[in-house]
């Protein structure tokens, strides 16, 4: 019987129903664990890609602004599957683009209590029940090639993004000695329902004037790069960030 890489581990993840938290989802499964699938959407789908595959799953309805769902989220795992490993965070939204001085105090708090409380709450909820667990674990926030680089128009995601890498850094110190990794994973453009742009609109224009392999990035390419994180693979990193992303940004 070929051998996984997260054989006998739980994962949650968020932002599961679609995009690159669905292919998180269906490639940890493959890999061996056995996954909570939360999002403010039903799962319904996911869950039968996991089931058709012979994997283990179960879906909630979590809205990750809350942190009480994500305490919930968590002892949901718990129950289910009787422990925790690992969490992927990537339910997140994209917004139109606004400049700066015509940005609404309410779009940009939306903004902030999705792309980086949520991921907070989260991570929160996880690392809590990590440390108690005592046996390590790992944490995989999904930021963006945007949380490093200013794009005009996007100030809200820019600051939200930026937001989770740093956090990213001050927990993996904080957490380090305990065993729990805690590594940020940030995508350049990739095609999924958030960006779906077809080619040779503007937008797909501008984005591939900034990405050197001239592609957008698979949302399954972005799972390999979570697996790494998640996995023992990567058993000496945290508090890094991973730029899945094309070449985009090369320093
Ligand atoms: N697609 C890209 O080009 C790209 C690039 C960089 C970073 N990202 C990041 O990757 C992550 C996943 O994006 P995607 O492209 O798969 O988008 P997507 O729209 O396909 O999936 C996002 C999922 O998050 C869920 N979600 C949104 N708000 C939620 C909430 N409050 N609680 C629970 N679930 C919620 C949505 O229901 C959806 O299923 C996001 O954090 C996004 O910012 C995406």
């Amino acid at each position: 019987m070929s051998s996984g890489k997260l054989d006998g581990k739980v994962a949650i993840v968020t932002g599961a129903a679609s995009g690159i938290g669905r292919a998180v989802a269906v490639l940890f499964a493959k890999e061996g664990a056995a996954v909570l699938l939360a999002d403010l959407n039903d799962c319904n789908e996911t869950l039968s890609l996991i089931q058709a595959a012979g994997g283990t799953a179960q879906a909630v309805k979590v809205d990750t602004t809350s942190e009480d769902a994500c305490r919930a989220m968590v002892a949901s795992a718990v129950k289910a599957f009787g422990r925790v490993d690992t969490g992927v965070f990537a339910a997140g939204i994209r917004l139109d683009p606004i400049p700066m001085l015509e940005l609404k105090m309410d779009t940009f708090r939306r903004m902030i209590d999705i792309n980086m409380i949520g991921v907070l709450h989260s991570a929160q909820a996880l690392a809590r029940q990590l440390v108690q667990q005592g046996e390590g674990g790992t944490i995989v926030n999904i930021a963006s090639t945007a949380g490093k680089i200013p794009i005009p128009g996007s100030g809200p995601y820019c600051m939200a993004k930026a937001g989770v890498i740093m956090m990213t850094k001050v927990m993996a110190l904080e957490l380090a000695e305990t065993g729990v990794r805690v590594n940020a994973l940030a995508p350049g453009f990739t095609s999924t329902p958030m960006w779906d742009f077809e080619k040779g609109t503007e937008e797909d224009k501008w984005a591939m004037s900034l990405t050197p392999m001239n592609r957008t990035g698979t949302a399954e390419e972005q799972a390999q790069a979570c697996l790494f994180l998640a996995s023992s693979d990567s058993s000496y990193t945290t508090g890094q960030t991973l730029y899945s992303a094309g070449g985009q940004f090369v320093d």
